[in-house]
């Protein structure tokens, strides 16, 4: 299939494409490299030893992505581009708010005025908030406790609407659970351009003595050890995650969203233990107040991707710490691109 990929260059989108080409997918980029770099797709290219098309333009410029649509005519999108820091979405909201819906809603546009009916879309755990009871399945109440999880909800529902509108159309909602690890190259990785706002990132820069110390964000939650339980996923198996849901697209009509986790959850403290060994190096803590806005557990259960999907992962804790640690140690400022 001819597929569109907005936000290509990032890091889930970057892992993404090496697995669409390694299925026959031909892939086009659409990027304006707000938090990645061209160099990202050079590299995925010398992987695949394939074509990259890549454009950069702003998912909001309504005429590059017609051009787009005319000169590449994708039969599928697959939609990454988008604002993800949960702290600083409270900040700039009108930005999040601007990129993550505007910039959904001119995608759409786009892709009607070419007559292009299958999307996937990058959601988050986050749209369920509060979890009422774990594992959250994709029938939990929704209810994002910040701005960025209010656009992911409101893009889902944007998508959902569209579908009603077109009988011949689907939309893959993919809610992702926290990405993490790294291609077994070590050539494609994890890049925060600033200040790790995620645990593994950070977790990462201690080790290889970047940061002096990784702050756990408090240890009196209600859990086994008191830190954050989390379902970690690999990014190769939410790659993959993708390449399953073009089938399905291809074969279904409607919205239907999908937890994408591995139905295991690991706190804080385990992925310390775990990155130590992995990287054969003790990792510095210490114990700092709760973040703002944090939950103690996430956890998914990921039944409905295994059932309709045909995708389950399959990727253990060790592979993403190895993962991690092999892109991180042998990239040490990432791509060298900030
Ligand atoms: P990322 O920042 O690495 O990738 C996003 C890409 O989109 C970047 O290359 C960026 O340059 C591009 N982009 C941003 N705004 C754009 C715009 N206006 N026009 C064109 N390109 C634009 O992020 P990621 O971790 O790869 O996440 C991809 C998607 O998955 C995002 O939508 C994010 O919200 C979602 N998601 C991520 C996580 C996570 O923890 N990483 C979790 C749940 C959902
Ligand atoms: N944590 C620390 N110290 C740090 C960073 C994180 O203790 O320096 C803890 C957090 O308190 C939490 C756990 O590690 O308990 C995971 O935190 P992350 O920031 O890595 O991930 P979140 O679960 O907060 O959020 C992530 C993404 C969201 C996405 C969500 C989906 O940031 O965009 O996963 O579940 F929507």
């Amino acid at each position: 299939m001819r597929v569109l990929v907005t936000g290509g260059a990032g890091y889930i989108g970057s892992h993404t494409l090496l697995e669409l080409m390694a299925q026959g997918h031909e892939v086009c980029v659409v990027d304006n490299f707000s938090n990645s770099s061209p160099v990202v797709l050079d590299r995925v290219r010398s992987l695949s030893n394939g074509t990259v098309i890549s454009v950069e333009a702003d998912i909001r410029d309504r005429a590059a992505l017609d051009d787009v649509m005319d000169s590449f005519a994708p039969e599928a999108v697959i939609h990454f581009a988008g604002l993800k820091a949960v702290g600083e979405s409270a900040v700039k909201p009108i930005d999040y708010y601007d990129v993550n819906i505007t910039g959904t809603l001119c995608l759409l546009a786009a892709m009607d005025r070419v007559g292009c009916t299958r999307i996937i879309f990058s959601s988050s755990a986050t749209v369920y908030g509060e979890p009422v009871y774990l594992p959250y399945d994709e029938a939990h109440p929704l209810a994002p406790t910040s701005v960025y999880g209010r656009t992911k909800l409101m893009a889902e529902e944007i998508m959902t609407d569209w579908t009603s509108a077109r009988p011949e159309a689907s939309a893959v909602l993919l809610r992702y659970f926290n990405p993490v690890g790294a291609h077994p190259s070590a050539q494609i990785g994890e890049d925060p351009s600033d200040i790790p706002n995620n645990l593994m990132p950070f977790i990462a820069q201690v080790a290889v003595g970047k940061r002096p110390h990784l702050s756990i964000f408090g240890d009196d939650y209600d859990t086994p050890d008191g830190t954050g339980l989390r379902d970690y996923i690999h990014v190769i198996d939410l790659a993959r995650a993708h390449v399953a849901a073009l089938d399905y697209a291809a074969r279904t009509t409607g919205a239907r969203p999908f937890n994408i986790g591995t139905g295991q959850s690991y706190s804080v403290r385990d992925m310390v233990a775990a990155f130590a060994r992995a990287a054969g190096r003790d990792i510095p803590v210490q114990i700092a107040p709760r973040r703002a806005g944090d939950i103690a557990a996430m956890q998914a259960d990921a039944t409905r991707a295994a059932t309709e999907l045909g995708w389950r992962a399959t990727h253990d804790l060790d592979d993403m710490t190895a993962s991690t640690w092999a892109w991180q140690s042998a990239n040490l400022d990432g791509y060298g691109t900030h």
